[in-house]
């Protein structure tokens, strides 16, 4: 874990490569961030990402004593916008130069109390029952199956009881079967044809690195739906948007709570 310069707090004790549990993180030809912070600040600025962080932070419901984590927090999209609203963001981003520039528009807007750190979602370096709300968008789809689970245990760790999780990400399965499925396949490939040669050979190119299993790993709902309670999760929805993105919402059960959805299975 690297904290970021000018961060207003001290650094923890942990490495983002070496997991505290489950033991090390194998994260085989892991794409390299540094290079896509461009990319990850354009994305943030269009209207479809706009409306996403607005409904997550909708769904958060955040209180003025929220202490907040967003995980995978980019530039800041949900981090710099959470932050008028509650006690204090913490920003956790794999990549170093994402998390330089977070904090170069943290301090272009006289924002002081989000913190930034560099660590994998996989092995948070925050404390147990320490956070109030965590948030994240469009980041789990870079994780594989292990990774997520990983994530999923971290998040309900640090978690206070009755803690909320507003996820939103890209979630379908890769196939044809699911109608759902089939037409976010479609969608995909319309938009890139829509780019003309650039996006064939993106396309092209997207369909060798799936057959080598390196591309993206979105989840479907389905899974997402299974997933969640079985991590320990409460009051689990997750619905889908109307493009390939979902949402999840869930909550951390409280112990002493008899609420007929604690500790529900999916099956
Ligand atoms: C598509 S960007 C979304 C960024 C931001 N949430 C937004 O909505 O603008 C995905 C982000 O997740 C980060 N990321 C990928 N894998 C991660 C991991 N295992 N732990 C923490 N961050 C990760 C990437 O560095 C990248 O900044």
């Amino acid at each position: 874990m690297k904290p970021i310069a000018g961060a207003p707090h001290a650094p923890l004790p942990a490495e983002h490569s070496s997991p505290r549990r489950g033991g090390a993180l194998h994260r085989p030809r892991s794409k390299n961030w540094d290079r896509h912070v461009e990319h990850v600040e354009a994305l943030a600025h269009t209207p479809a990402f706009c409306a996403l962080r607005d409904e997550v932070l909708r769904l958060a419901a955040l209180q003025r004593d929220d202490q907040v984590l967003d995980i995978g927090a980019g530039t800041g999209l949900l981090a710099l916008a959470a932050a008028p609203h509650v006690a204090h963001v913490t920003a956790v981003e794999i990549s170093p130069r994402m998390g330089e520039r977070l904090e170069s528009q943290r301090r272009n807007a006289g924002i002081e109390n989000v913190h930034t750190i560099v660590a994998s979602a996989s092995a948070l370096p925050i404390g147990a029952e320490t956070i109030d709300v965590v948030v994240s968008n469009y980041c789990f789809h870079h994780m594989g199956e292990a990774e997520k689970l990983r994530a999923l245990d971290e998040i309900l760790r640090v978690l206070r009881p009755n803690g909320r999780l507003v996820l939103a990400d890209m979630m379908f399965a890769v196939g044809v079967v699911d109608p759902r499925d089939r037409a976010v396949a479609w969608l995909l490939v319309r938009r890139l044809l829509r780019k003309g040669l650039p996006g064939a050979l993106r396309l092209a190119k997207n369909g060798l690195r799936m057959l080598a299993g390196r591309w993206e790993h979105p989840a479907s709902i389905d899974w997402w739906r299974r997933a969640l309670p079985r991590a320990g999760f409460a009051g689990v929805e997750v619905s889908a948007l109307d493009h390939e993105g979902g949402i999840a919402t869930a909550r951390k059960p409280h112990p002493e709570s008899t609420a007929p959805d604690e500790g529900a299975s999916a099956g």
